[in-house]
């Protein structure tokens, strides 16, 4: 029998913002070879992680059976999709790989009898009828986005798949994530990584959204952390399974750049508003996330001022070393 702790772990859209720093956690906490990382490039082509890795698009149905069986898999983190700038631009990929390929993984999950499917959702589920403020868990989901319109789908289409096959898939919707191993990936919260980035090597920035936009953020670690701690959590004390609300930080544009400035007092950011402002006035300030802390404890360690100090801390070193993007 198969020891619990001894899971064979895929991780589809691998090289993504979260993949490439999900991918080293999950290899540190149950063995490196454990964990198999996938994504649409040739391995030839991508440094940027080690092997086990497999060339595989979640929309090839033949060949995601044939990896899984192959590593024996058990349990995905399910990470390729389309952000909502990008699915702005190309909504029938969006539609695509975040509807097709999420059902072929939910298919694959039940055929072969997984123990455990993590899918993230997003705060894109949200829409302009949704209660800006302290959003609740339970609460008006009409995005008007395509990437909003794939997560609510989405999160439907993983309820389903609880309720009738018992297929123990889990997410919680992850507010905008900053980083800095990985540029993003074309998601309407980008600006809140580009500004450290300009910050450190220009010192200066052009922000696509207003200095007034407020958005819920999350910086990398509190978002692994979030994501592991919920696969671990008993099944027996989750209400919601899929989609749980997480919180962490929520700021303006004004306050981030004061943050920076701490730092870099000479910074300054000029404000192009474009197509990104109607998304983000969408989506809410502040979020309820006390069925999280309630059922599995959920609880972030960074706040605004402790993320920018590793960040820029972080970003420096890159430069230093030549590996700044
Ligand atoms: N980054 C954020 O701020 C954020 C916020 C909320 C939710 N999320 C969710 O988290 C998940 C991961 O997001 P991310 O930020 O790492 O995205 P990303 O865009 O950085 O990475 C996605 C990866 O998926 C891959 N991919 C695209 N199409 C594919 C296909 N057909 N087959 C296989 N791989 C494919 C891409 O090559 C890319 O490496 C997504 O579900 C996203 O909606 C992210």
């Amino acid at each position: 029998m198969v020891e619990k702790s001894m899971k064979s772990i895929l991780v589809t859209g691998a090289l993504g913002q979260i993949g490439s720093e999900l991918v080293a956690e999950l290899r540190t906490k149950y063995g490196h070879d454990n964990v198999i990382a996938t994504d649409l490039r040739d391995p030839r082509e991508t440094l940027s992680v080690e092997p086990p890795y497999e060339q595989l698009d979640v929309l090839d149905r033949n060949r995601l059976w044939e990896v899984s069986k192959r590593y024996g898999i058990d349990t995905i983190y399910h990470l390729a999709a389309i952000l909502s700038a990008v699915g702005e631009k190309k909504p029938d990929l969006a539609w695509d790989v975040n509807m097709r390929g999420l059902k072929n993984i939910l298919d694959l999950g039940m055929e072969r009898n997984m123990t455990r499917i993590m899918v993230p959702s997003s705060i894109a589920v949200f829409g302009p009828t949704t209660p800006v403020d302290d959003t609740p868990q339970e609460t008006l989901l009409r995005p008007n986005s395509m990437y909003g319109v794939t997560k609510v789908a989405g999160e439907l289409l993983c309820d389903y798949y609880w309720s009738k096959y018992k297929l123990d898939v889990r997410g919680v919707r992850y507010p905008g994530l900053i980083s800095y191993k990985t540029p993003p990936g074309g998601g309407t919260t980008d600006y809140a990584v580009a500004i450290y980035v300009d910050a450190i090597k220009k010192g200066r920035y052009t922000c696509f959204v207003r200095e007034d936009t407020v958005l819920p953020m999350m910086y990398m670690p509190d978002a692994l952390k979030a994501i592991i701690d919920l696969a671990e959590a008993d099944g027996e004390t989750l209400r919601y399974r899929n989609a749980y609300n997480i919180a962490a930080l929520s700021f303006d544009v004004a306050q981030l750049a004061e943050s920076i400035q701490r730092h870099i007092p000479e910074f300054e950011v000029r404000y192009e508003p474009d197509f990104h402002q109607a998304i983000a006035d969408s989506w809410p300030n502040t979020i309820d996330d006390t069925a999280a802390r309630d059922d599995w404890h959920w609880q972030p360690n960074f706040d605004l001022d402790a993320m920018t100090d590793d960040m820029l801390a972080n970003l420096r070193r890159m430069q230093d070393e030549g590996t700044l993007y």
